[in-house]
This record gives C-alpha cells, sequence and structure tokens, in this order.
C-alpha cells in the first residue's frame, strides 16, 4: 500500500552532505517533519534554514550516531521535540578506498562501527517509537506503517575489489535488514534497503578514510546524490522492499543471481587489468 509521508517525522541520519541531506531535501518536498543527525553541526544549521525557508518543519540534531549515549539522547531530544518517530533512514555512513592488505584492523573497525552498529543500535533505541507509530496507524485505520530504510550499498551484494572492509559492513547490514524484516513484519514496521552504485557524492576523495585502492573508482559511470534521493524516498513511498540504484547496483543485485559465473568473469577481468596496468606503471 502506498504511504503519505506528508507530517511523519523522519529521522535522516548522515544529513550534513552527500545522499543523506539530498534525501532530506527532497522528503521536504513530501512535506515530511525533519530530525536531521550529522556530527557537523554548522552543516546540519545551513540544511535547516534552507528547508525552513521553504516552509519545512526541520530541526539539526547534531550527534556522533556510533556513541551509545548520543543515540540514547538523540531519539529523547526528537521525541520530546515532533512527539513520536515515524521513519528511520540510516545514510550515515564512511568508506576506505584500499587493498585489504594495506589497510589496518582499526580502519576495519571504524568502517563497521559506523555502517553495521551504529545503523543496527539505531535501529534498536528507535524501535519503541516505530512500534507506537505503526500501533496509532493501525487503529486510526489509515493504513500507516513505520519504517527503517538502510542505504546499504552495491557492495552490500557483491565484493568488490578495493573496497573489502566497506563490503563486509554493507552484507552485513543488508543480511540484518533482511532477518529483522521478517520479525519486524509482525509490527507492520517495514524495513527496506537501497543499494546505490558509485555516487558523485561531493568529495568523496576527502572523506575516504584511506584513498589509496589499486582499481580506478569510475566516477564518469556514478549516479548524482539527488538521483538516489529520488529512490529512497521513492522507495519509501512505495514500500519498496529493495531498490538498487544505478546499472552496476543493478547488475550486482539481481544480475548475480541470473548470471554469478559471468559477473565473477567480469569482476576478475577488471582487477586483473587494473594490476597489469599497475605493475606496467612501476616498471617503466
Ligand atoms: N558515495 C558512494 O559512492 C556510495 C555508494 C553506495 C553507498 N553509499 C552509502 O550511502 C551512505 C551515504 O553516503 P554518502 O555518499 O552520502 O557519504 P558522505 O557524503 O561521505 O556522507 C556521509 C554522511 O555520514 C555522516 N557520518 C559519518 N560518520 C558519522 C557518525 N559517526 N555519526 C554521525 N554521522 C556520521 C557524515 O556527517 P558528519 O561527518 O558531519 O558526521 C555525512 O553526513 C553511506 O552509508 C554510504 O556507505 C555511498
Amino acid at each position: 500500500m502506498a504511504q503519505d509521508l506528508a507530517g511523519r517525522v523522519v529521522v535522516v541520519t548522515g544529513a550534513s552532505r552527500g545522499i543523506g541531506r539530498r534525501t532530506a531535501e527532497r522528503l521536504g518536498a513530501e512535506k515530511a517533519r525533519l530530525a536531521v543527525v550529522a556530527r557537523t553541526a554548522d552543516a546540519l544549521d545551513t540544511l535547516v534554514a534552507k528547508l525552513r525557508a521553504d516552509g519545512v518543519e526541520c530541526e539539526a540534531f547534531p550527534a556522533d550516531v556510533t556513541d551509545p549515549a548520543a543515540r540514547t539522547k538523540l531519539v529523547a531530544d526528537v521525541v520530546r521535540r515532533f512527539g513520536g518517530i515515524d521513519v528511520l533512514i540510516n545514510s550515515a555512513g564512511t568508506a576506505s578506498f584500499a587493498e585489504f592488505t594495506d589497510s589496518t584492523p582499526e580502519i576495519l573497525r571504524t568502517v563497521t562501527e559506523v555502517n553495521f552498529f551504529a545503523s543496527v543500535e539505531m535501529i534498536r533505541v528507535t524501535h519503541p517509537e516505530l512500534l507506537r507509530s505503526s500501533l496509532k496507524g493501525r487503529k486510526d485505520g489509515s493504513g500507516w506503517r513505520a519504517a527503517v530504510v538502510n542505504v546499504a550499498s552495491t557492495c552490500g551484494r557483491v565484493g568488490v575489489p578495493s573496497m573489502s572492509e566497506h563490503c563486509g559492513s554493507k552484507h552485513a547490514i543488508t543480511g540484518f535488514s533482511e532477518a529483522i524484516r521478517l520479525e519486524f513484519a509482525q509490527f507492520d514496521i517495514d524495513v527496506l534497503l537501497v543499494h546505490p552504485s558509485l555516487v558523485k557524492t561531493d568529495d568523496p576523495a576527502k572523506h575516504y578514510i584511506q584513498h589509496v585502492g589499486k582499481v580506478a573508482l569510475d566516477f564518469a559511470g556514478a549516479v548524482s546524490p539527488e538521483y538516489v534521493a529520488e529512490r529512497v524516498v521513492g522507495a519509501l513511498l512505495s514500500r519498496r522492499r529493495e531498490t538498487p540504484v544505478g546499472r552496476d547496483a543493478w547488475w550486482a543485485c539481481f544480475g548475480k543471481r541470473a548470471w554469478p559465473r559471468y559477473i565473477r568473469w567480469l569482476m576478475r577481468r577488471k582487477v586483473r587489468r587494473f594490476a597489469e596496468r599497475h605493475a606496467a606503471a612501476g616498471s617503466s
């Protein structure tokens, strides 16, 4: 059943830039009431000012989502301000672009902490509010269902060289989402996955923990954050369970199931070619 987001309280993490910020802007057009979250307070303030100028009800909640105390306070503050939570969008994320052998245990932990544990724990702390929201929808006969959207990645469906830590964390959130989707069905809470391909975000090289991967990222074929935001909101409105965004994501989600050997061959060829080019550059 299609869901109307007007008046619904939506928490968007990772809203200071990139996909999260564009998603908040797009939700403003749906007349959702927005709680925007990230660590960079001034970037959130700029977003809030812009949205309010457009008549959107919006509040900034600066927080580090990897901090348990900050998460608990965040939910309490949002509930005090808006009276409840109807939707959680986990878009906060980080990445390291490097071969596994060039990385460190600390980087692996940081990537997993933000992309997996923080998203999961955000679901844990918001769950009572999401439950209340769905119960209200059941009682008033509106058919409203609360929802969680996890912005995963193509890396959540297929192995991508130079992104092994990212792949680990995104496969984890993908599997976790599929499991709780079944558990949460009894509460009328939908759990949705969005898998973007490579995205032309504000400054990817600046925001990656490391940027030394050998398999070059092809930003020419990347999708825009606005397009991803459109698909995130589209998934929420239609309650589409899994939304690949971009050609690579479609291949990772669906093509891989139909032609697994072909996809493996393509990926191996890509890595081999980059390794050959790397070796040639090193010997010249
Ligand atoms: N960009 C891509 O190519 C791509 C492709 C597929 C999937 N994705 C996924 O899409 C999501 C958004 O990516 P993006 O491209 O928009 O990345 P981005 O531009 O680097 O933005 C990441 C956002 O997460 C926030 N964040 C990071 N760590 C945080 C923490 N500990 N606590 C609170 N907020 C935190 C950042 O805000 P602060 O720094 O202000 O805290 C920022 O708002 C991520 O989950 C990413 O893995 C991205």
